[in-house]
């Protein structure tokens, strides 16, 4: 059994809300002829993604369309993120300019949540400083979204998160407006109780809380009847699941699943990710033969620095095996340039690592301060300018080594999920198992299907193909 069930609520079972809900219903309908429109942004993440489409789901319900002009829009709503403090700077310029929009239709309701919210020094500066922001919602706050949207609406009422509104539930049978299709995210843990020193997401994200496996199993079913092939389970550390079975468990029960789907899972964490998680994927025909194995730094000092507690040799093993146990795997990362005391000498432990692991895509990010975190107060001495220079020099590395992995599948054949309409006249879009993008000429009606398809030449970003016949195969 999980650990405890009493975080788990039911959305549809949320009585004041439902009735908000239709409240809002209602008055919507009276006061316009169309359905009110909805701009909803998600910043960040996946998971801010599959925020953003529960969001959608929620408002939906309430009798709003849905828009990307904010000129059209009579709600907007951003869900933000921390991460970095460049995220930060671009959501509150967005919602700055949102004042202009504001003036000009009084009636426009301008809603604010996510992981910058949350941060209660957010909230504050929002109240203080941008009284044209209706609602501030935290993380995860949506079971007060029909409340908090009624004051706004119906009494004119801000409605601004207050302390101590901490993310510690989960929502179930939230509806969903999914948009994505044939791909589908699928949350399966909230929250993070790593803390890793750089990192803000476990003070805004709060504890760690894993649904339970019947509801993420009903979920999956649900989507591959609906014709979605592609699900993404979605956590923080999945590797840390603990709904009462495992994550190598929860992986297996889902490939058992009747249908044809592929299923993807991030992010795991080197120091969870064990070798049962690599032999379930081996073993699962369905899970997809690519792992996002985050490693930040090929430094020990710096790693220990970082509380990832684990060492580059340990992550090295892991992907030998990882290797050793499927041959054709696909290996991503995210890796810190500049992290406060990081050497050159550490950053050529990453260079190095980099070169040898031979990944086939790297995410890269600058060192950002965030308030709050461990690392924070940390010495901080090697100048801005010399850090660009080594992120410059790291994506020049790995910019050789994608294109080397791109170029090596010239030739293969690849059984691809087609997403749609690719970008050249007559294009498809696809994915390959290993999560790389294969386009090719070919009919819009295969999208939501798979197709076999040989490589006949690669680009930076992307392979190119052609269809292989039935006859062919
Ligand atoms: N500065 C730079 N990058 C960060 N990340 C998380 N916090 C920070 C930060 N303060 C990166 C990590 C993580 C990814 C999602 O974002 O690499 O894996
Ligand atoms: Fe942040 Fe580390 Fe948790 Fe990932 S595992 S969300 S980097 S604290």
């Amino acid at each position: 059994m999980p650990e405890k069930e009493n975080y788990i609520l039911d959305y549809t079972q949320l009585a004041g809300q439902r009735q908000y809900t239709q409240l809002i219903r209602e008055y919507l309908a009276g006061a316009h002829e169309t359905p009110p429109l909805a701009l909803v942004h998600s910043f960040g993440c996946q998971q801010n993604a599959a925020d953003g489409e529960r969001i959608k789901g929620i408002l939906g319900e309430m009798g709003y369309g849905f828009t990307e002009s904010p000129e059209e829009a009579d709600l907007i709503f951003y869900n933000t993120c921390a991460v970095r403090e460049n995220a930060e700077k671009r959501v509150l310029g967005t919602v700055g300019a949102m004042k202009h929009y504001k003036r000009q239709k009084p009636g426009l309701i301008i809603a604010m949540s996510g992981c910058m919210t949350q941060q209660q020094s957010v909230a504050d500066k929002i109240k203080k400083s941008y009284p044209h922001v209706d609602i501030v919602l935290g993380a995860d706050a949506w079971a007060r979204l029909p409340e908090s949207l009624y004051g706004a609406l119906c009494q004119g009422r801000r409605s601004i998160k207050s302390p101590g509104e901490e993310p510690d539930t989960i929502l179930e049978n939230l509806p969903a407006r999914r948009t994505g299709w044939p791909k589908a995210w699928v949350t399966v843990m909230y929250g993070c109780n790593n803390f890793c020193s750089y990192c803000i997401v476990p003070y805004v994200r709060g504890r760690e809380r894993s649904r339970r496996p019947e509801d993420i199993l009903r979920e999956v079913e649900g989507l591959v009847a609906e014709g979605y092939r592609d699900i993404t389970l979605l956590g923080q550390n999945v590797n840390s699941y603990a709904g009462g079975i495992r994550f190598p468990e929860l992986l297996r029960r889902i490939n058992d699943l009747p249908g044809d789907f592929r299923i993807r899972f991030m992010t795991s964490h080197p120091k969870d990710c064990t070798r049962e998680l690599l032999d379930a994927m081996a073993g699962c025909k369905k899970v997809s033969k690519h792992l996002h194995l985050p490693v930040q730094s090929g430094s020990d000092r710096i790693l220990a620095e970082m509380n990832r507690r684990y060492t580059v040799d340990h992550y090295r093993e892991l992907i030998a095996y990882a290797r050793e146990r499927m041959p054709d795997l696909s290996l991503t990362s995210d890796i810190i340039v500049g992290f406060p005391g990081e050497t050159r000498g550490d950053f050529e432990q990453t260079l190095d690592l980099v070169q040898k692991t031979g990944y086939t895509a790297l995410y890269t990010f600058l060192y950002s301060r965030r308030s709050g975190t461990r690392a924070e107060g940390l010495p901080d001495p090697v100048p801005g300018e010399e850090k660009s220079r080594w992120f410059q020099e790291l994506l020049e590395v790995q910019g050789r080594i994608g294109a080397e992995y791109m170029e090596r599948q010239v030739g293969k054949t690849f059984r691809v999920l087609v997403e749609g309409p690719g970008r050249g006249e007559g294009k498809l879009t696809s994915r390959n198992d290993q999560n790389v993008i294969v386009e090719f000429p070919g009919d819009p009606s295969l999208a939501g299907q798979f197709a076999e398809v040989e490589i006949v030449s690669a680009r930076n970003w992307a392979l190119e193909g052609r269809l292989v016949p039935e006859e062919n195969r």
